[in-house]
């Protein structure tokens, strides 16, 4: 019985691996994140509404010039998403601003642009070039 009690604190080399595995492998997972939504569309208001599966960000108007930002941390399993439903006068869509498809562009930051032909990213990762996408949907005529 007191054999048996001891042997419970023996940790195995293979224990310490797999142990110091899941600690090197929790830091990368839990990265902490910035987005932000910028509007670069002089003299107009548009608007953003941001969700990920988790949170809903509520809908924002947002004047030139201002920014819409928020952090998270991504989850356990890597699958975290963030989508914006964008409208402007010149078109709308909605838009993946954070999934594991930009994720390499940059490097824990991704601020976007929102232009007159679409959703810009500014790539960190690629000598802060642009990534923009056209909109989605033709202008509403309301
Ligand atoms: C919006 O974000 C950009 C880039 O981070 C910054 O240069 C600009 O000053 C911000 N605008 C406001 C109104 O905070």
């Amino acid at each position: 019985m007191k054999a048996l009690k001891q042997n419970m604190f023996v940790i195995s080399a293979p224990q310490i691996l797999l142990l110091m595995m899941l600690v090197a492998s929790s830091e990368a997972v839990f990265e902490k994140i910035h987005v932000t939504v910028g509007n670069d569309i002089p003299g107009e208001t548009i608007n953003i509404h941001c969700y990920s599966t988790e949170d809903n960000l509520g809908s924002h108007d947002l004047a030139y010039g201002a920014n819409f930002s928020w952090d998270f941390r991504v989850n356990v399993w890597g699958s975290t998403k963030f989508w914006c439903d964008i409208t402007t006068k010149h078109g709308s869509g909605n838009y993946g601003v954070y999934t594991k498809h930009v994720a390499v562009y940059c490097n824990g930051v991704f601020q976007w642009l929102v232009k007159e032909k679409g959703p810009c990213l500014i790539m960190t990762e690629l000598g802060n070039n642009l990534y923009c996408q056209d909109w989605k949907n033709p202008p509403s005529l309301l």
